[in-house]
C-alpha cells in the first residue's frame, strides 16, 4: 500500500526506506544541478509547528518550494485560534481544507494520531512531544547509509537522553530491523530508555546494553547523542544536575568509532572540539534533511522523478 500518512518509524519497513533513499538521491541531484523542479507546482503545503523548530520547519519549507510546491503556515501557538481553545482536531480539520498535504510538530505524545484522523489529506508526523519524529529517523538512517554504506552489522550508541529523545526513539524503531545490530543505551540512570524501546528492540534480537557513563562506551560504529530534552524534564534540578557531565569530548571517542550524529540543536552533549574530526557527521546529517524531505513530499502525494 503507498505510504499515504507518516506517523510512526514503526512503518518505515525496509523496502520503504529504500524507496525514499533513491528518490532522495535524485532530489539532491536535482538540488545541486538545477535548484528546483516543479514535480509539486500544483501543489500547497500546510506546516503546522506547535512546537519551536529551526532544522525541521526549514528543511520543509526549503524541501516544498524546491519542488514547487506552495506553503502555508502556523507557527506556534501565540498568533493561532489554538489561543482561542479550537482543538487540535478542529484546526487539522480545517487546515487540510486548505492545502494537499500537512506535515505538523505537536507538543503532546499521541497528537500525531489525532490530527492524522482529522485530516483529509495526507500527513507527516514532524515530532510529537517526547514519542517519536519519524522523518529525524529517515534523515539519520540515510546519512549512515551514504557515509558507512549499510545500516546492518553495526554497532551503535545512543545517548544521553533515551527516556526523552523522540528521535533517537524513532531511530531506534528504524534500525532494529536490521541484521546484527547492538544498541547501547548511554545516559544518567533517571533518563534510561523507556520499557517499550527496549522490549521492542529485544524481540527483534538487537543486542542491547545500558550503561550510567561514558567511560563504559563499547566500541561503536557509530555514536548518536542528543541533548538532554530541557523542555520535557518534570524536575528541572534533574537537568541541571547532568547538563555539563554528559558530553562527549574527543578524548572519550573509542578509536574504532567511525561516525557521529546528532539530530541537533547542540547544546552541552558534544565538545565543539569534536567538530574538527572527519567522522563528525552531524551537519552533513543535517542537510541531508532537504533531500529526504523532497523524497517524502513527493512520495505522499504520488509523485516521482
Ligand atoms: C530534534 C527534535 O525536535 O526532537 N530536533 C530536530 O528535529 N532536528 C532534537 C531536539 O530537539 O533535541
Amino acid at each position: 500500500m503507498p505510504l499515504e500518512r507518516l506517523i510512526s518509524a514503526r512503518q518505515l519497513s525496509v523496502d520503504v526506506l529504500h524507496e525514499i533513499f533513491d528518490m532522495a538521491r535524485k532530489m539532491r541531484t536535482v538540488c545541486q544541478e538545477t535548484g528546483r523542479t516543479n514535480l509539486l507546482a500544483d501543489k500547497m503545503i500546510g506546516l503546522v509547528f506547535l512546537e519551536p523548530s529551526s532544522r525541521t520547519l526549514l528543511s520543509f519549507q526549503s524541501a516544498a518550494q524546491r519542488l514547487g510546491a506552495g506553503i502555508v503556515f502556523i507557527q506556534g501557538v501565540g498568533s493561532t485560534s489554538f489561543e482561542k481553545g479550537e482543538s487540535l482536531s478542529d484546526a487539522i480539520k480545517v487546515v487540510s481544507g486548505y492545502c494537499d498535504l500537512i506535515v505538523a510538530r505537536l507538543p503532546k505524545s499521541g497528537d500525531a494520531q489525532i490530527a492524522s484522523d482529522a485530516s483529509n489529506v495526507p500527513f507527516i508526523n514532524a515530532g510529537d512531544g517526547g514519542n517519536e519524529h519519524p522523518t529525524q529517523s529517515l534523515v539519520d538512517t540515510f546519512t549512515i547509509i551514504e557515509e558507512l554504506g549499510a545500516l546492518s552489522n553495526l554497532d551503535y550508541a545512543f545517548g544521553f537522553d533515551p527516556l526523552q529523545s523522540r528521535s533517537i526513539h524513532s531511530l531506534c524503531l528504524v534500525l532494529s530491523q536490521f541484521e546484527n545490530v547492538g544498541f547501547d543505551f548511554v545516559s544518567p540512570p533517571e533518563l534510561k530508555a523507556p520499557g517499550w524501546l527496549i522490549d521492542q528492540c529485544r524481540s527483534r534480537s538487537v543486542r542491547v546494553s545500558e550503561s550510567s557513563s561514558l567511560k563504559d562506551l563499547k566500541d561503536p560504529d557509530v555514536i548518536y547523542l542528543n541533548r538532554l530534552q530541557e523542555e520535557r524534564f518534570p524536575d528541572r534540578s534533574l537537568f541541571e544536575k547532568y547538563r555539563y557531565e554528559y558530553r562527549l569530548t574527543p578524548d572519550q571517542i573509542p578509536p574504532a568509532t567511525r561516525l557521529i550524529l546528532d539530530p541537533l540543536p547542540r547544546v552541552d552533549e558534544i565538545a565543539l572540539t569534536v567538530d574538527e574530526l572527519p567522522i563528525a557527521g552531524y551537519f552533513r546529517q543535517a542537510q541531508n534533511g532537504v533531500y529526504i524531505r523532497m523524497a517524502l513530499l513527493a512520495m505522499l502525494l504520488g509523485r516521482s522523478l
